[in-house]
């Protein structure tokens, strides 16, 4: 592959942000499911749902034409209607990457850059929800998010931002 550069996400990038969203849960090659499923989902929905609210914020990894390839974001839940982390006041995060730019630092890259912006922004932690066998978390564990919970087929992540 080429080169790919970092953006700040913005208000025009609702269809980036979905796009990671759908590869996000589809990391399973064998469990695949149509995006149209995926999106009819409410508590997926609820993670791109009016992009951009106030405190929102996010990366681009774009390639050399300026195409979105992955998007990484933080939106603050509340208590009331959670996301999947379901901590009340730690925002949750969000990480994807078209499958042709994986493992190429673009995943490691956009995450450094958000937890940079949670920090910025103000928050002590963010966190996440990955399932387990999903090797986004050896990623995760290398970049000092620890488990604080897990059901038999997910583990809720939290990493320090300040
Ligand atoms: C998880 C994901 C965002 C990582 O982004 P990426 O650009 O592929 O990852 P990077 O190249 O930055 O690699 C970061 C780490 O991930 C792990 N990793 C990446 N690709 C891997 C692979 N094919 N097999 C095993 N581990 C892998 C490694 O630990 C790697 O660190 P290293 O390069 O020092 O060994 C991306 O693979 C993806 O979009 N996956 C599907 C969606 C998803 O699972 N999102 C997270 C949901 S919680």
């Amino acid at each position: 592959m080429s080169g790919y550069r970092l953006r700040d996400a913005g208000p025009g990038d609702g269809i980036a942000l979905t796009e990671a969203l759908v590869e996000a849960a589809n990391w399973n090659s064998d469990r695949q499911r149509p995006r149209v499923q995926v999106l009819a989902d409410p508590v997926r929905r609820r993670y791109i749902a009016s992009w951009p609210r106030p405190g929102d914020a996010g990366v681009i990894a774009v390639d050399d034409e300026g195409g979105p390839i992955g998007a990484c974001w933080f939106r603050l839940f509340p208590a009331d209607r959670p996301g999947l982390a379901g901590i009340a006041g730690v925002p949750e995060l969000i990480l994807g990457v078209r499958p042709v730019w994986r493992a190429q630092g673009v995943g490691r890259a956009m995450l450094a850059a958000v937890l940079g912006k949670a920090a910025a922004a103000g928050h002590s932690r963010v966190s996440l929800s990955v399932d387990k066998g999903n090797f986004a978390q050896r990623l995760y564990i290398s970049e000092g998010f620890t488990v604080v919970s897990s059901t038999p087929t997910t583990d809720i992540m939290v990493r320090t931002v300040r």
